[in-house]
C-alpha cells in the first residue's frame, strides 16, 4: 500500500478532523506509533491493528485466554481433518446419504437418479443448526446444501430435464433426525418422520410485502405466492421460536437464456437483472438448466429470478409445513443471518450481501417477541423495517471503537430518495425485490464482501466477516475497509447505540485484519493486525459463530495454495477467538481443496458439528472422506467433533 496524506483520505471518512481524532485515539490507546501529518498508511493501520490487544510486534499475544484451552494445530496441507490433541472427529451424513430405508444407496458414480437425490442428503453442506429433541443426545440437524458437484452426471453438463432435476434436488436443505447410538456415536435415524429434503423443486410460499406482487408473478404462478424451490443455500440462522433460516446466496447463476436475442453479444437484460448478476446468455458454471427447464430462462420467465435471493424460514419439526420466503428481510445474495432482540423485544435480524462492494443490512420486526406466545412469534418475520449500514466519520464515544455508523431505512414512504423515485420504486414491494438498487440510492457503504454475521451472546456486539476484496482500489479505501487489494480479508464488529439492537446508530471497530507474517514484515498492512501471528495465519474469513460461552469461531474459504502471499497458511481452517483479548488460535484444518463452513453445537457444547464443503475443490486428488473405499469421489460431509475427556469444545 502506498503512503497517503491525511488530506487524501477517502470521502467516506473525509472529515479530517474527526478522522485524525480517531487515528490519534487508536494510536494513543495502543502506544504503538506516533502519528503526524503525512503518516504512512502502514503506520495508520499499525495503530488500528493493535485494536484487539496482544503485542504490536506480531508475535503471539502474551496473555493467556480463559476461553481458549486447546493446543493450536500446526500448518497442514494434507487430505484429512486435523484437530488439536485430545479431540476426535468422525464423519456424518455425506452427500448421498439415504434418509429412508426405501431410498437408493449412494453410488460412487453418476448413476443415482433425480428421484434418488430427492431422498438423499444434498451436496456442498454449508450452514447448519442443531434443534434438540432429547437435549444433547438426540435432535434434528438441519443442513444447507449450497450447490452441486460437477461429478454428478457424465460430461458435467445436463443432457436431459432429469439431469437438471438431479442437480436441483442436490440443493436446498436436509432435515436429519440424529441420535447417539449405544457406542455414543451420532447416527441418522433412517425413516424418522422428521427426515426431510427441501430442494430446488419443493413448494415454498412467499410471505410479506412482496407476496402476490406483479414482480413475482409467473406463468406457473399467476398469484405470485408459490415458488418451486430454494437454491444456493449458503449460511443460515435460526429463530428464537425453534425454526431454521436458510439463506439464498448466489441464485443468479442458475438463470440464463437460450434466446437468439442474447446471441452475438446482444444484451437483453434490464437494469435489475444486471444489478443482481443474472447471466446475459448461458447460466453460470455448468448448470444450463435453462436449456430444459423454461423457468430458468429469464427471457421466458422474466420474474422467476425475483423469487430467489430471500431468507427462508423452515419449521424442522413439521415435515408438512411449506418453507416460507420472508420478503420483508430484503432480496440480495444473503450469506447467513443472525437474530437477536431489541430492548423492547422486537426481533432484529442481521444479514450481509456477499459480493465485493455490497452492503450489510438489518431487519427490525414490527411485532414483539413473546416467549409465551409461540404461535404469534411465527409471524414476526412477515412485516418490519429493513435498514442498510452506512459507516461514517463522527468521533466514537465507546471504548475501543474506531468509528460510527447509521442504519438507513429502506422504506418507500419514509426515505426521500425512494419516495421521489416512483419509476424504480412504485411501492415497498419494489424496494424489497430491488433491495440492492434501493441501497445504492440511499448511500450505503460498499464493503469487502460481507459473509457471516454473529451476535455475541453476552455483550450483544455484532461481528461480521469481510472475506476479501482484491478489487478495492486506493481511492476506495475507507476506515472500515482499510486496505486496497484486500487479499486476506478482515472481521469488523459494531456496538449498537444504547446496546439496543434496534438503534439507528452504532459504533464500529476492527477485530482482526487477516495477514501473513510469513510473507510480509510486521508493520506492513498485509502482516495483519497484532492478533495475527505466524501460527494462526489465515485468509478469507467466512463462517462465523459464537458458542454459548462467547468463543468466536472463524471458518475460512480462501486460497489454500500455501504458496506466494498465502505461504504458511495451509488448507482452509477453523480458528477460535476470545473477543475480550483478541487472541485467535487455530483449532482445525480441513482436507485439501475444501472450505470449512457451517457450525452447530449440542446444548451441552460437548458435540460440535462442522461442515467440510467441496473437499478436493482445488485439488483433484482428494478422496476425503474415503468411506466408500479406494477411488472414491470426494464428498462434502458433516464432521462430528468431540473432546476425548468429554469436555466442552474449545476449553
Ligand atoms: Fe456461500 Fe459467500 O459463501
Ligand atoms: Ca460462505
Ligand atoms: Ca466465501
Ligand atoms: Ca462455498
Amino acid at each position: 500500500m502506498s503512503q497517503f496524506d491525511l488530506e487524501d483520505l477517502p470521502t467516506n471518512l473525509s472529515d479530517n478532523e474527526h478522522f485524525h481524532s480517531i487515528v490519534e485515539r487508536v494510536i494513543s490507546r495502543r502506544g504503538f506509533l506516533k502519528l503526524g501529518a503525512g503518516a504512512s498508511a502502514a503506520a495508520f493501520l499499525g495503530g488500528m491493528l493493535s485494536a484487539c490487544g496482544g503485542s504490536s510486534s506480531g508475535s503471539n499475544p502474551a496473555s493467556a485466554s480463559s476461553l481458549l484451552g486447546f493446543k493450536p494445530v500446526e500448518k497442514y496441507t494434507g487430505d484429512q481433518v486435523v484437530m488439536p490433541e485430545g479431540y476426535s472427529v468422525s464423519v456424518l451424513a455425506p452427500w448421498g446419504t439415504p434418509l429412508f430405508g426405501s431410498t437408493a444407496a449412494y453410488r460412487d458414480d453418476d448413476s443415482n437418479s433425480a428421484a434418488d437425490q430427492a431422498e438423499q442428503v444434498g451436496d456442498n453442506h454449508d450452514g447448519m443448526h442443531y434443534f434438540p429433541i432429547n437435549g444433547s443426545e438426540e435432535g434434528l440437524l438441519v443442513i444447507n446444501h449450497e450447490y452441486h458437484e460437477r461429478t454428478m452426471y457424465a460430461d458435467r453438463e445436463p443432457k436431459t430435464l432429469d439431469d437438471c432435476r438431479k442437480s436441483q434436488h442436490a440443493h436446498g436443505v436436509s432435515v436429519l433426525h440424529i441420535k447417539k447410538n449405544a457406542q455414543d456415536r451420532w447416527e441418522v435415524v433412517v425413516d424418522s418422520r422428521y427426515n426431510r429434503r427441501i430442494h430446488g423443486n419443493t413448494e415454498t410460499k412467499l410471505t410479506g410485502p412482496v407476496a402476490g406482487d406483479d414482480l413475482v408473478v409467473t406463468s406457473a404462478d399467476p398469484l405470485g405466492k408459490t415458488v418451486l424451490g430454494t437454491l444456493n443455500n449458503c449460511g443460515n440462522g435460526h429463530t428464537l421460536w425453534g425454526t431454521y433460516l436458510t439463506c439464498e446466496e448466489n441464485f443468479n447463476q442458475y438463470f440464463g437464456t437460450t434466446s437468439p436475442e442474447a446471441a452475438d453479444g446482444n444484451d437483453p437484460r434490464d437494469a435489475l437483472l444486471r444489478r443482481y448478476g443474472i447471466n446475459r446468455a448461458a447460466s453460470g458454471g455448468t448448470y444450463r438448466w435453462e436449456r430444459f427447464d423454461d423457468r430458468f430462462d429469464y427471457m421466458k420467465e422474466p420474474n422467476e429470478p425475483n423469487r430467489f435471493g430471500w431468507i427462508v424460514e423452515i419449521d424442522p419439526f413439521d415435515p408438512d409445513s411449506p418453507p416460507l420466503k420472508r420478503t420483508a428481510l430484503g432480496r440480495f445474495k444473503h450469506e447467513n443471518c443472525a437474530m437477536t432482540l431489541s430492548r423492547d423485544n422486537r426481533v432484529v435480524v442481521y444479514s450481509g450481501d456477499d459480493q465485493a462492494g455490497e452492503y450489510i443490512y438489518k431487519f427490525v420486526s414490527d411485532g414483539y417477541y413473546d416467549p409465551n406466545n409461540p404461535i404469534g412469534n411465527r409471524e414476526l418475520l412477515k412485516e418490519g423495517k429493513l435498514y442498510v449500514a452506512r459507516f461514517e466519520d463522527r468521533a466514537p464515544r465507546g471504548e475501543g471503537m474506531l468509528g460510527t455508523g447509521r442504519w438507513i431505512l429502506l422504506d418507500k414512504n419514509e426515505n426521500e430518495h425512494l419516495r421521489q423515485n416512483d419509476h424504480d420504486f412504485p411501492d415497498q414491494a419494489a424496494v424489497l425485490v430491488k433491495t440492492r438498487l434501493a441501497a445504492d440510492a440511499v448511500g450505503a457503504t460498499p464493503m469487502d464482501r460481507p459473509e457471516w454475521i454473529a451476535v455475541h451472546p453476552k455483550t450483544g456486539e455484532v461481528y461480521c466477516t469481510l472475506t476479501n476484496n482484491k478489487g478495492r482500489t486506493e481511492s476506495e479505501v475507507d476506515g472500515v475497509n482499510p486496505r486496497a487489494s484486500n487479499i486476506y480479508g478482515h472481521i469488523i464488529r459494531w456496538r449498537e447505540a444504547g446496546d439496543d439492537a434496534a438503534a439507528l446508530e452504532f459504533e464500529w471497530d476492527l477485530f482482526v485484519l487477516a495477514g501473513n507474517l510469513n510473507v510480509y514484515p510486521p508493520n506492513h498492512p498485509r502482516a495483519g493486525s497484532a492478533n495475527v501471528t505466524r501460527d494462526n495465519a489465515f485468509n478469507s474469513p467466512d463462517g462465523l459463530a459464537f458458542d454459548a460461552d462467547g468463543r468466536l469461531w472463524i471458518q475460512t474459504d480462501g486460497d489454500d495454495s500455501d504458496a506466494g502471499d498465502f505461504a504458511g497458511q495451509g488448507n482452509n481452517q477453523m480458528l477460535a477467538a476470545d473477543p475480550a483479548t483478541g487472541e485467535i488460535r487455530r483449532f482445525l484444518y480441513g482436507p485439501k481443496g475444501c472450505e470449512v463452513t457451517g457450525i452447530a453445537w449440542t446444548p451441552d457444547q460437548r458435540t460440535m458439528f462442522v461442515n467440510i464443503q467441496h473437499p478436493g475443490g482445488s485439488w483433484p486428488k482428494s478422496q476425503w472422506p474415503e468411506i466408500t473405499g479406494g477411488g472414491a469421489r470426494p464428498r462434502s460431509a458433516t464432521v462430528v467433533i468431540t473432546k476425548d475427556d468429554g469436555g466442552v469444545i474449545g476449553t
